[in-house]
């Protein structure tokens, strides 16, 4: 009798805790609501999502492991090529991303990466998702507009929605999102301006918004994201002058301005910054390039070509610490080239097609 008490409870207590160690049926509901949106024909990884347990085994699924719920979607592309056997690239999905996953409630990470075919829009549902810290859905189809209600998700760090077919403007919302550090929207359709209080983002590192369709100045409220490190906005229609903040910013180190729209001179700020990598090829930019170079100027790339640049290259830049990649090419440049170390090394290329340059590495003046 009491061995047969004392079996029921243990069996009891057993099924017990394998039901409360299993993710909720409401979050695995969710899942497979979300791999029936999908199809991923090559790799088969979604043959194990097998069995109750969507916390057990399931390929790119984490949960928290106290209360079991899902916290974690993460699917990569790049990161299944590198472990898998066949030596090419297989990753290939398509489908679209069901809006069942806002079920998700405890989602901190939701990245489905580099899967080229996955269409359709974000789920404005995501705004919801009020654990959410890294959204990466780069290098897919999705079109549609990024929603406004991602402007709720206080806790994003990581916001990547580059190389798909996303139009519409950036959600003026956007500026909520107070923890973001690294916003990449590249090589999309987005239009419209940079909104004007873009710099209540402080703790961006990277702004990388490069090949859309956006217009209008830099706002001056950038210069107070103390962190940004790289602003890439090549490849747009943006316009107006470079604010000279932008050479004041302590630790700005890539700025690539090229393929827009920007005119006016070059802030003399920007020839002694923080600045190693710059780029303002192909743009309106005009008067004469700042005689302000000195030892700060540590410059990997500086190319300055496809504008309309005036009178002399400044006898300063002898002075800089060293120039790695200069192109000052197609612009309106007269007179003798300088000599000195830290550009000896450069060749004709980056100095043709001016109205009357001379001296090494062009002809004699
Ligand atoms: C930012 O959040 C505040 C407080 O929640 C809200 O009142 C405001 O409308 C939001 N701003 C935008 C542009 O959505
Ligand atoms: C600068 O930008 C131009 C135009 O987008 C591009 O063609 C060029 O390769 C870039 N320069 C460097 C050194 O990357």
């Amino acid at each position: 009798m009491a061995i047969t008490f004392l079996y029921m409870l243990s069996a009891t207590l057993l099924y017990l805790s394998s039901v409360s160690n299993a993710c909720p049926p409401s979050d695995r509901a969710a899942l497979l609501a979300f791999r029936a949106a999908l199809d991923e024909p090559h790799l088969g990884l979604f043959n194990s999502w097998k069995g109750t347990d969507c916390c057990h085994k399931w390929y790119g699924i984490s949960c928290d492991p106290g209360t079991h719920r899902v916290t974690s979607i993460n699917f990569q592309a790049e990161a299944v090529d590198a472990i898998s056997e066949t030596g090419f690239r297989t990753g290939f999905m398509t489908g679209s991303i069901s809006p069942q996953i806002c079920k998700l409630t405890e989602l901190s990470t939701l990245t489905m990466a580099d899967w080229k075919g996955i269409s359709g829009s974000i789920p404005p549902c995501v705004g919801s998702l009020s654990r959410l810290r890294i959204l990466n859905l780069m290098g897919n189809k999705l079109a549609g507009n990024i929603p406004a209600g991602i402007g709720r998700l206080r806790l994003l760090t990581v916001l990547n929605a580059a190389f798909n077919q996303i139009s519409g403007e950036i959600p003026p919302s956007l500026t909520n999102l107070t923890s973001l550090t690294h916003l990449d929207l590249r090589n999309n359709l987005i239009s419209g301006k940079i909104h004007k209080n873009f710099g209540e983002l402080k703790k961006l590192g990277r702004v990388l918004l490069s090949n859309n369709n956006l217009i209008g100045a830099i706002p001056s409220s950038i210069s107070q994201i103390y962190r940004l490190s790289e602003l890439d906005l090549s490849a747009n229609r943006f316009s107006g002058q470079i604010p000279p903040f932008l050479g004041k910013m302590e630790v700005l180190a890539t700025l690539n301005l090229d393929g827009n729209r920007f005119s006016g001179a070059i802030p003399a700020t920007l020839i002694s910054s923080s600045v190693s990598v710059l780029n303002l090829s192909r743009n309106g930019v005009d008067g004469e390039i700042p005689d302000a170079f000195g030892p700060r100027s540590y410059f990997m790339v500086m190319d300055l070509s496809y504008n309309k640049l005036r009178g002399k290259i400044p006898t300063s830049i002898s002075s800089a610490a060293y120039i790695g990649h200069l192109d000052v090419s197609r612009n309106h440049l007269c007179g003798p080239i300088p000599a000195g170390p830290p550009f000896d090394h450069l060749d004709e290329d980056s100095f043709v097609g001016n109205d009357c340059l001379c001296g090494k590495p062009l002809m004699g003046c």
